[in-house]
Parts: C-alpha cells; sequence; structure tokens
C-alpha cells in the first residue's frame, strides 16, 4: 500500500520480455498548470505497450512507466484548469509518445487530451476506448474523410483498433469490409461488418475492389498491396507509420492516395468518441482485465497478437 505522497507504478529496468515489468512505489507529483492530476481506475494497454517494453521504441533506454490509456477521477488541478475540478470522472489519452505513464496508481496528464468519462461506461470500458479510438477517428473521419455509402476495409477488424474502427464507420454510414480469421468472424458481424474476409484462406485483393477507404492495421506488404483495391482516388491509411518508400511511389503510380499517421491526443476527438458511446454507437470488448500487479501477465496476453478487443490494467 502506498503512502500520502507516493503510488505504486509498473516500470522497468531494463528492455525485454513480460517479467521485466516490476511494481515500485514511486513519488507523486503536483499538477502543473493546465494538467490534473487523475486517480487511475483503470489503464488501456496496447501494442505500443509491448512494443516499447521489448524495443524501447521513442522512448529508448528504461526505467520508465508505460501506458498512455487512462480512465479515472481527477484528484487534483493544476493553475488555469477550468475544465475539471477535483472528482470529476473522466478519460483520455496522454499525449503520444512522450506523455506515458498511465501504468500506476495516479498520473499526470494535460487536459487536453481529456473529457469527462459517459456515465453509461465504466472505467474499465472508458480506459479501453481512448488510443484506439482516437486512432480509428483520426484515420478514418479526420485524414480519410470518410462519407457515408462508402465502402472501407479495416484490417485486422478483431483487434483492438479495428474493432472500434468498425464500429465508427458503421456510424458514419459506411459499407465495412473487415479482415479476421474464421473464428472471430461471429464477433466481427455482431459489430456491424457487412463482409469479412478470412485473410489466412482469401487473398484481399482478389476478395475486394472499388474501396474508398482503407485502414492499414498491419502495415508491411500489406500496405502496398492495399492500394490495389481502391477505387481511382482512394485512400490507404496506415497506422504502422515506417515502412519502404514503395507506399507512396506505388500509389502515384496507381492514382491513389497513401497516408502514414501516428495517433495524437486531443480532447476533440475524445468528446467525439464520447458523443458515440453516449449515443450507443460505440462500445469496447474487453478481452480480459487484470490487476495492475499483474500488468506482466497482460502483456503476455498481448504479445501473442491474437486478442479480440481490448485489454486493461485495473487499478483499486
Ligand atoms: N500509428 C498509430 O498511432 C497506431 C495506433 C494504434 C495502433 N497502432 C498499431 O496498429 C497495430 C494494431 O493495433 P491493435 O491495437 O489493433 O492490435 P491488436 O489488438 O493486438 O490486434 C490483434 C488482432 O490482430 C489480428 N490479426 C493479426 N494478424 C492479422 C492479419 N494478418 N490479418 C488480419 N488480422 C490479423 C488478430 O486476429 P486473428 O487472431 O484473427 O489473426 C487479432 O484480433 C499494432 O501494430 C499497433 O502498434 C498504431
Amino acid at each position: 500500500m502506498s503512502t500520502v505522497n507516493t503510488m505504486r507504478a509498473i516500470s522497468q529496468d531494463t528492455l525485454g520480455g513480460p517479467e521485466v515489468l516490476k511494481e515500485i512505489e514511486v513519488e507523486r507529483l503536483a499538477p502543473r498548470p493546465n494538467q490534473v492530476l487523475v486517480r487511475v481506475r483503470a489503464a488501456g494497454l496496447n501494442p505500443t505497450d509491448w512494443k516499447h517494453r521489448a524495443n524501447g521504441g521513442f522512448l529508448g533506454e528504461p526505467p520508465f512507466v508505460l501506458g498512455w490509456d487512462v480512465s479515472g477521477v481527477v484528484e487534483a488541478v493544476g493553475i488555469g484548469v477550468a475544465t475539471f475540478k477535483p472528482g470529476d470522472e473522466v478519460f483520455g489519452m496522454l499525449p503520444y509518445p512522450f506523455g506515458h505513464g498511465s501504468h500506476a496508481e495516479y498520473v499526470l496528464a494535460p487536459v487536453r487530451g481529456l473529457t469527462h468519462k459517459p456515465a453509461s461506461i465504466d472505467h474499465v470500458q472508458a480506459a479501453a476506448l481512448p488510443l484506439v479510438s482516437l486512432t480509428a477517428w483520426q484515420a478514418l473521419v479526420e485524414n480519410a474523410e470518410l462519407r457515408p455509402g462508402q465502402r472501407v476495409l479495416i484490417h485486422a477488424a478483431a483487434g483492438g483498433v479495428g474493432h472500434v474502427a468498425v464500429q465508427i464507420a458503421k456510424a458514419r454510414g459506411a459499407y465495412v469490409i473487415g479482415t479476421a480469421s474464421a473464428g472471430k468472424h461471429a464477433f466481427l458481424r455482431e459489430l456491424g461488418a457487412d463482409e469479412v474476409i478470412d485473410y489466412r484462406e482469401t487473398d484481399f485483393t482478389e476478395a475486394v475492389k472499388d474501396v474508398d477507404v482503407v485502414l492499414d492495421t498491419l502495415g508491411g506488404d500489406t500496405s502496398v498491396d492495399s492500394l490495389r483495391v481502391l477505387r481511382p482516388g482512394g485512400i490507404v491509411v496506415s497506422i504502422l507509420p515506417v515502412g519502404s518508400d514503395e507506399f507512396g511511389t506505388a500509389a502515384e503510380r496507381l492514382g491513389v492516395r497513401a497516408l502514414r499517421m501516428l495517433v495524437d491526443a486531443d480532447r476533440a476527438g475524445m468528446n467525439a468518441i464520447a458523443d458515440l458511446v453516449e449515443k450507443g454507437e460505440l462500445r469496447p470488448t474487453i478481452a480480459g482485465t487484470f490487476p495492475l500487479a499483474d500488468a506482466a501477465e497482460a502483456h503476455r496476453l498481448g504479445d501473442t497478437g491474437r486478442t479480440a478487443g481490448k485489454l486493461v490494467l485495473v487499478v483499486d
């Protein structure tokens, strides 16, 4: 149990497998101007957590506390914070990549990445949403400007990003095609997918055509191959932000668009997501919950890359 001025956090001193994660006691900091201190009730996990744990990624060498998704209660506000007050239930995303640290009892968060938690979802559901929903929203709505009636192909539609992207695309009135292994097709149909493709049996480039927007969650060959299923002027938005130049050059040759993006935490997007939740158009599927102390177990499961929906840490 932590004392008044300390908190529990999941940290690591070396890069490596889930076993490098350990619970530590650290100082609980006071919020600075335009920040709030959030008492974390639940914190989502994402592939970027396991990638950074293993490779350092944007963060370089540890020690660090991972976690970009948060749902909780405002404990204290910094100077100038007008949007929230202590006791408010909030959810949101910490700045990516350098604002990490939600896998802890408390986290400092800039107010711009947070919004009020809808009463219709609990903290676990709220913590599952921010990073994946902002990614899907920024890819489909802000970058691809997805319109009603358009055809969208979502790769790995059962994954964290994919399963919210299907719902966001349906809420925009799009015709949604999703890829997943056969065992997850019923799940995709429940989410609202109009067509499903078993990527293990079927080459999507032969099964799909005249697509307006592709959400590429896989990268590599999939990015470039996806360009071929677009209609003229269509767009592939890839959320694997680094890859071969061929993605851009092939797009130019084919008369289509190719874009790579990183999610960016912001309140306009969070408000749009909260609005979809309130309208009953967006709900996360929870693949598993783990107490904060068992973060390594959550990473082990996430590392498989086979989960449907989201993994969430629960902080008591
Ligand atoms: N640029 C950004 O800002 C950004 C933001 C969020 C995520 N990402 C990246 O996007 C990727 C996806 O993230 P996520 O949270 O959705 O991951 P995830 O939840 O771990 O994805 C798991 C899902 O991927 C499916 N899958 C695996 N290989 C597949 C394939 N070849 N074809 C179709 N489905 C496949 C699995 O379904 P099956 O078991 O059926 O194969 C599983 O349901 C990660 O690499 C992540 O780092 C980037």
